[in-house]
């Protein structure tokens, strides 16, 4: 069963990235509410993950204790609202004995903690690794996993150890995603001194990971920030596509309620979403830097392929490019030479043209132009 889970990207929605510690059962109930009414249902999002601060102790048989302010029904009550919505329910806990906000951890009690999860009807788990009191990353992570496994309940276990111990190379069979870098910051190229990526930073630490991505097993490229504010449409749109290209976990981590029509434009892109639910489950690859000018694709299933050409410039990228000439080919699969192919834009909405001629563009300043190839029989 475990085997079987996030056979494409999970998709979401998490607490963190706009709320913080403020969860409550009021805010996830109006969550899926919203997500049904927005459409981000019916684009595929379907856990709402609720992150740390939810947790306030255990009792004297060492069961975890919700907040009883902030869930006055509990969380068997809420997970039944979410399930009859047709949504999933996810939660979270950590490694250590305290989470990343001093919460009680699961160290200890991860098979008491995975059952309780079952109980409540938990389908998906993000783990942390705040005060993890130097255990090894592998065993910490692997106990949680045998406790999910044995608590007979399918629950999607999401690795969030901060990409400090190379999980992409012993999370497969152990996790169904594992987190690369520190948090997400809300824009498209920032340093903190205090932690924390950009948009870049992350799309720069996923590019040598390809490897390790596939059906089940995933490199998780952090919480989205469309909607909170911080960057422009062009970089959002940025943020979403390549994230897509990716094959990155899509879990929005803005306020579904009062989302602007150019965040939900964004959110739900079903021509966008499609190249990272795409059942081959391949991540894409940089396989062309001129500069600050990239080209990325991702072979998709049935011969198809998926090209983002991406703009780090402050100018927009005016663009003729000869297809013929160019080496997008992976083995016999996809080939440009010998095949023609169909280029739609995914963000217009169009079919713009074929691979035997040239197509023509200008992709704004940190923007891109996604494109989808699809053989001509
Ligand atoms: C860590 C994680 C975040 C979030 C917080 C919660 O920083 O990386 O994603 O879960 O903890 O405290």
């Amino acid at each position: 069963v475990f085997n079987a889970l996030a056979q494409t990207p999970p998709m979401g929605w998490n607490s963190w990235n706009k709320f913080g510690c403020n969860v409550s059962e009021q805010l996830i109930k109006e969550m899926a509410d919203a997500m049904i009414a927005t459409g981000m249902k019916d684009a595929g999002y379907e856990y709402l993950v609720i992150d740390d601060c939810w947790q306030v102790g255990r009792d004297e048989e060492g069961n975890i204790q919700i907040d009883p302010k902030r869930f006055p029904n509990g969380m068997k009550a809420l997970a039944d609202y979410v399930h009859a919505k047709g949504l999933k329910m996810g939660i979270y806990s950590c490694a250590g004995s305290e989470t990343c906000q001093g919460r009680p951890g699961s160290r200890g009690y991860q098979f008491q903690d995975a059952r309780t999860y079952a109980t409540w009807g938990i389908d998906y788990l993000k783990y942390d690794w705040c005060s993890n009191e130097g255990q090894k990353a592998e065993a910490a992570y692997r106990t949680m996993s045998d406790a999910l496994k044995a608590c007979g309940r399918p629950i999607v276990f999401s690795i969030c150890e901060w990409g400090e111990n190379e999980p992409w190379k012993w999370g497969k069979g152990i996790g169904h995603l594992w987190r690369i870098t520190p948090d997400i910051r809300d824009c498209y190229q920032c340093v903190f001194d205090w932690g924390g990526v950009g948009v870049l930073d992350i799309i720069d630490k996923m590019a040598d990971l390809y490897p390790y991505a596939g059906p089940g097993h995933w490199n998780d490229a952090e919480m989205l920030e469309v909607g909170n504010g911080g960057m422009t449409r062009d970089e959002y749109i940025t943020h979403f596509s390549m994230w897509c290209m990716l094959a990155a976990p899509l879990m929005s981590g803005n306020d579904l309620r009062n989302m602007d029509k150019e965040t939900i434009e964004i959110l739900t892109n079903k021509e966008v979403i499609a190249i990272n639910q795409d059942k081959k489950g391949e991540q894409a690859r940089r396989f062309m830097d001129m500069g600050e000018k990239e080209i990325w694709a991702k072979p998709l299933d049935d011969g198809e392929l998926a090209v983002c050409f991406m703009n780090r410039t402050e100018n927009s990228w005016k663009l003729d490019y000869d297809w013929k000439k160019q080496t997008i080919y992976f083995a016999d699969e996809v080939n440009i030479h010998r095949k023609e192919y169909k280029i739609r834009d995914l963000w217009q909405h169009k079919d713009i043209g074929t691979t035997e001629r040239n197509t023509r563009h200008e992709i704004p300043a940190h923007g891109v132009l996604m494109v989808r190839l699809t053989p001509i029989k």
